[in-house]
């Protein structure tokens, strides 16, 4: 469930989105309507982190990479890892003081570590990150993990300890991995 909850809330992400990229930077602060199409992606974008952190809650604690599941484990991870700059580069296209001083720390960041074709501070280069490419592939990704969930069913519990080694629970002890 939290798992469908945070693909729900990156549809609303995405229309909201697709809204406001199709009207332009000029109408984000100024009009009205797009105020609020603003106000729902920002707020689908707090809903859509809040479940993806409670569903890798859920997903580590039923030890659900079992059976099989490592390939939707690893493209869920892949997902969280695509999740991060594509929200940071949405928060540098904002282009208020604040976004200006982000992109040029994390310009200097990025050229330290040969990463300097990257360039943060460029509204253009970040508006096609935002927009285009980091949201087209974590769809992509979405979508390979969920259709891994789909064919492979949800992983089942744990297995009872009392019963499946005939002895009583010592109140100590590991049920990583099995
Ligand atoms: C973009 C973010 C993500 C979306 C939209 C998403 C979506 C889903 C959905 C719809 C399911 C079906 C079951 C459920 O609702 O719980 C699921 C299952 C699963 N997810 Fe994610 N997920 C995301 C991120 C992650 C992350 C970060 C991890 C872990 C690194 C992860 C690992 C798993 C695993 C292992 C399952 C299988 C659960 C089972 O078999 O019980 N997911 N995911």
């Amino acid at each position: 469930m939290l798992g469908s909850l945070t693909a729900s809330s990156f549809v609303v992400l995405v229309l909201s989105g697709v809204i406001l990229a199709a009207n332009g930077p000029a109408t984000w602060s100024y009009n009205g309507p797009m105020l609020f199409a603003a106000a729902v992606h920002f707020w689908a974008l707090q809903a859509f982190f809040f479940f993806m952190m409670m569903h890798l809650w859920r997903v580590f604690f039923t030890g659900a990479w079992r059976g099989g599941r490592r390939e939707t484990w690893l493209l869920g991870a892949v997902a969280l890892i695509i999740a991060i700059p594509t929200a940071f580069t949405g928060f540098l296209i904002n282009g208020d003081f604040y976004s200006q001083w982000n992109a040029v720390q994390a310009k200097d960041g990025l050229n330290a570590t040969g990463l300097g074709w990257v360039n943060l501070p460029s509204a253009g280069q970040m508006f096609g990150m935002h927009v285009v490419v980091l949201p087209l592939t974590l769809s992509v990704v979405i979508f390979g993990h969920i259709f891994r969930v789909r064919k492979e069913g949800v992983v089942p519990p744990y297995p009872d300890r009392h019963r499946s080694e005939g002895k009583e629970d010592e109140g100590h002890g590991s049920t990583f991995g099995r």
